[in-house]
């Protein structure tokens, strides 16, 4: 891996522990054997070291928050690169619970840069923003250059810390560049967010709670789309800038409730019509433009995606039956979906 011409030796990845982060540090040990990555990770409800199991030993690991500055300032010495993942990722629990967000998507955000910017020999951090600091968008696209107007506290404290990264690329020249990936799916996902809630849910035979009437759209990136996409930014990303990271798979949430009951030969009946989520927003699509000129463009569609992803939680059920029979789990599904 190459920055500017020189080697990259050291890779800081922040929240590595988490669903994104683990298949970004699998990949990174797969393709690039001679960085040393340092997964820097706080171990909050969603951080999990069972998702980089069998590269143990191959990566180091700091348990910290990114919130603590000390901590940070520590690990990010000899650091090339570092890669944000942190954050606290889900809408549902943004609108129980926002303090957290603001604290770590926002603050936490700001306590990274401010390392980067004392610690100076940082070449590259790629912050990892979302597609819904745009808001809804009931056609077209949203292109980079389109006005942020996030409405959960998740996106909202994500286009802080989206916007943020970008004031210390201007006021302090670091070299920022901001990925804002479509929603993902994959391998290693926490059975919160719909497709691994739902699949898990349906294996349970337990009822899939589905907002509203269904119709609400998202599109559909499989995240080692996601992680290639992160490698292509880290070597040939043009700093200050942001970059959508689109697939063009959009899909309703009854549509993919119904693929997912299709693939695990479920019925329909385990459907179950709820209240709708508050600020719910109708649909998130990307003008990706920007990543095609860096020859970036997802690999994998929808079906195939969603078949391997099924695939995979059918192999690693003492994974996800972890997660999913404890306490705490069980009662945020209790206090959002019953
Ligand atoms: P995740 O919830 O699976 O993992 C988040 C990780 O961050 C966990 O390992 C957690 O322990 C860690 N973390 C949380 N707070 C921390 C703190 N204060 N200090 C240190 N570590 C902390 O999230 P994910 O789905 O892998 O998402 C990764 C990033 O990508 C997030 O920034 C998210 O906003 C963004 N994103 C996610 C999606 C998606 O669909 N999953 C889509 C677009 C963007
Ligand atoms: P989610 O995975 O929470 O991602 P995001 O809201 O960040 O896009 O939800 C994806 C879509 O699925 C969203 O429109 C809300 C809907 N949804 C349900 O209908 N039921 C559920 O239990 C969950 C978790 C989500």
């Amino acid at each position: 891996m190459q920055v500017d011409g020189r080697d990259v030796k050291r890779i800081m990845v922040a929240g590595g522990a988490g669903f994104i982060g683990s298949n970004f540090i699998r990949s990174v040990h797969r393709r690039f054997p001679a960085v040393d990555v340092l997964n820097y990770d706080k171990l909050t409800y969603a951080g999990n070291l069972e998702n980089l199991e069998g590269i143990e030993g191959h990566y180091a690991f700091v348990q910290g928050d990114i919130r603590d500055a000390a901590a940070v300032e520590k690990a990010l010495a000899g650091v090339d690169v570092l890669v944000n993942f942190a954050a606290e990722t889900h809408v549902d629990r943004s609108i129980h619970d926002p303090g957290d967000f603001i604290l770590t998507d926002v603050y936490g955000v700001f306590v990274l840069l401010e390392a980067v910017r004392r610690n100076g020999a940082v070449r590259r951090f790629v912050h990892v923003s979302t597609d819904e600091v745009y808001g809804s968008i009931a056609e077209g696209r949203f292109s980079e250059e389109s006005p942020l107007n996030p409405s959960s506290p998740y996106s909202a404290s994500k286009a802080g810390g989206d916007r943020l990264a970008y004031s210390y690329f201007r006021t302090f020249g670091l070299p920022v560049i901001i990925a804002r990936p479509a929603n993902n799916y994959g391998p290693y996902q926490y059975p919160e967010k719909l497709i691994p809630f739902f699949v898990t849910r349906a294996l349970q035979d337990f009822p899939l709670p589905l907002y509203g009437d269904g119709s609400n759209r998202r599109d559909w990136l499989f995240v080692e789309d996601t992680v290639a996409g992160i490698l292509a930014l880290i070597e040939k990303g043009e700093p200050g800038l942001a970059y959508n990271l689109g697939a063009d798979q959009e899909r309703s949430n009854s549509e993919v409730t119904r693929l997912i009951l299709e693939i695990l030969g479920k019925p329909g009946s385990l459907v179950r019509a709820v209240a709708d989520r508050r600020g719910h927003d109708f649909r998130y699509a990307l003008d990706w433009e920007r990543m095609k000129g860096l020859g970036w463009r997802p690999g994998v569609g929808f079906e195939e995606g969603l078949r391997r992803t099924v695939e995979w939680y059918l192999k690693h059920e003492g994974w996800w039956r972890r997660l999913v029979e404890k306490k705490a789990f069980r009662s945020h599904v209790r206090k959002n979906y019953e």
